[in-house]
């Protein structure tokens, strides 16, 4: 008898198991696709996944749903680890029913998200799914409302990451929209409010799936997606990466990853690095490399808003996101899409604890009526507020340029940063010096027998008087001013005094980030 109720129960789980079945696993193979498991067994440390709700199933009757069996309702929900720590996840099957989502599906979701919530772990989502299940209705766009709502409560309290395995359409993009991290599978995923034909129907425009919502599409045009993988295998391996930077909850600080790279390791390479012409632009990653521990970072929306970067490292173990002007691309200017991206990263890292180092070259805001009529006003603001609600740890390191309201904006004094280094190369003042001299000796130039010698003199007075991070270190807006080379040591050294660090603001239900 008891043999008999064992045969039955390993009967049900292989047949829940087997999703939906071979040929529709041949064909997910046949598109490059993983299944929700193999895509699982991925994620997860070997043998650690635990399945949750396995025997689940629909009870819908519509149309010919009543015989419709469908394993797991087509979604595989569970907890496992990941290096070592608890990590929820739910991985729609596109075997079952399209992993379209009925109500069971939702409910399996949810109880995963309120469980992740429950014991402050990470929650990470694999989509794949043909969107609404069509024949449950209502009942499934109100599973759709659960889970957005459980997006936003965890909001904050725990990493969300969003991982875009196959096709995502519709109101169905606002739960991946709403969490922390989106990851594309390039070639294969997709997502859109409204798709091709549907577009082409209303407006006449004739544009493929891939080229309207694919991967490189979100991660560098629309900046929806913030990372992209080659297949399942390496997007998967993408997201353990980052998992390792961040804490499990916001009670929590990042893992502390012991390193052999030395933390009074010098870089004689920074003290020539920036170029004497203040029109040349040099690349910004070589600093991020030569700071981070091994020379390692995590690139945040590494293909979008290219001018500004936003990554993690790790400096003496301990994770710190980093906001850093590109001068390589459009001269480090911030522009709308740049202040957005840039603001988003702040709020991640202050919400889970994670330091912030500001490496700043900004000759200023893009200059431009579709920036002025895009809103920069708005935008930028996005990046003043961020930073100055922000309670982590924060560094700002000027290596050349800080100009103007864009100084301000990269997380200076005022607007709370704990320290503020900056090379000799630093120049902090309202505007380059030869938009200066133009304005306020324009009168000596204009009148002078020689306009281009006065010019040119009254370019170096400035420079001599302005262009320079001493003056700023006098009125006490720069703590100090290091050797380039040391950069590494005394960037360590500023989080170790910092890492005590206590703020509060007052009391409020939420403030009104200009969104
Ligand atoms: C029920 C669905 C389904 C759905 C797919 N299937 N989508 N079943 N509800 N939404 C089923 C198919 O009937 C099929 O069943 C199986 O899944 C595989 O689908 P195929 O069409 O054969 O696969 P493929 O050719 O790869 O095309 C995938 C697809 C297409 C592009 C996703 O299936 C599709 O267009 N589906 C409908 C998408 C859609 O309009 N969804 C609603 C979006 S609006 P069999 O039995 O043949 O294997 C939405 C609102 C959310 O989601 C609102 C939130 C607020």
């Amino acid at each position: 008898m008891a043999d008999k109720k064992l045969e039955q129960l390993r009967r049900l789980k292989a047949e829940a198991q087997a999703g939906g079945g071979e040929k529709r696993i041949a064909s997910q193979h046949n598109q490059g696709k993983l299944t929700a498991r193999e895509r699982l067994a991925i994620l997860f440390d070997e043998g650690s996944f635990v399945e949750m709700d396995v025997f689940v199933h629909h009870r819908s009757t519509n149309f010919d749903m009543a015989d419709t069996y469908a394993p797991g309702d087509g979604v595989v929900t569970g907890y496992g680890q990941v290096d070592g720590r608890l990590v929820f996840a739910y991985a729609q099957d596109f075997t079952v029913l399209g992993g379209s989502l009925g109500e069971y599906h939702a409910n399996k979701i949810v109880k995963a998200q309120e469980m992740a919530l429950k014991m402050g772990a990470p929650i990470v989502g694999l989509n794949d799914s043909g969107g609404a299940r069509i024949q449950e209705g209502v009942a499934s766009l109100s599973g759709y409302g659960k889970i957005f709502y459980n997006n936003t409560i965890a909001s904050g309290v725990i990493p969300q990451i969003s991982v875009i395995m196959g096709p995502c359409a519709g109101g169905a993009v606002y739960s991946p929209a709403i969490t922390d991290f989106i990851f594309m599978v390039d070639g294969t995923s997709q997502m859109f409010i409204t798709g091709p034909q549907v577009i082409e129907t209303v407006t006449g425009e004739k544009i493929s799936a891939e080229d309207l919502g694919g991967a490189r599409t979100h991660n560098s045009k629309s900046g929806n997606a913030h990372f992209i993988g080659k297949d399942d295998a390496d997007t998967l391996t993408k997201v353990k990466t980052l998992l390792s930077y961040l804490p499990s909850n916001n009670l929590e600080t990042a893992p502390y990853v012991p390193t052999s790279d030395d933390p009074n390791r010098l870089t004689p390479m920074f003290d020539g690095l920036v170029p004497e012409n203040p029109n040349k632009a040099y690349d910004m990653y070589k600093v991020i490399r030569g700071i981070a521990d091994d020379g390692e970072y995590m690139d945040v929306a590494g293909d979008f808003a290219k001018n500004i970067i936003t990554c993690y490292i790790r400096l003496g173990g301990n994770t710190v996101g980093v906001v850093a002007n590109q001068p390589a691309v459009a001269a480090g200017c911030l522009d709308i899409d740049a202040s957005d991206k840039a603001a988003r990263f702040v709020r991640r890292c202050d919400a889970f604890n994670i330091p912030l180092l500001v490496l700043e070259d900004v000759p200023g805001f893009l200059p431009g009526t579709d920036q002025e009529h895009g809103g920069i006003i708005r935008h930028g603001a996005k990046l003043l507020y961020a930073f100055a609600e922000a309670t982590v740890p924060r560094v700002t390191l000027i290596l050349r340029k800080a100009y103007g309201g864009a100084y301000i904006a990269m997380n200076n004094k005022e607007l709370g940063a704990d320290l503020v280094l900056a090379w000799p190369t630093a120049q902090i003042a309202v505007m380059g010096a030869s938009g200066a001299a133009n304005i306020v000796f324009k009168n000596d130039i204009k009148n002078a027998d020689d306009p281009v010698a006065v010019r040119t003199e009254k370019i170096a007075e400035y420079e001599e008087k302005f262009n320079n991070p001493y003056r700023a270190a006098e009125l006490g807006y720069v703590e100090d001013v290091i050797v380039p080379r040391e950069s590494r040591p005394r960037l360590i050294s500023a989080f170790d005094m910092l890492a005590s660090k206590r703020d509060a603001r007052p009391a409020k239900k939420h403030g009104d980030i200009p969104l």
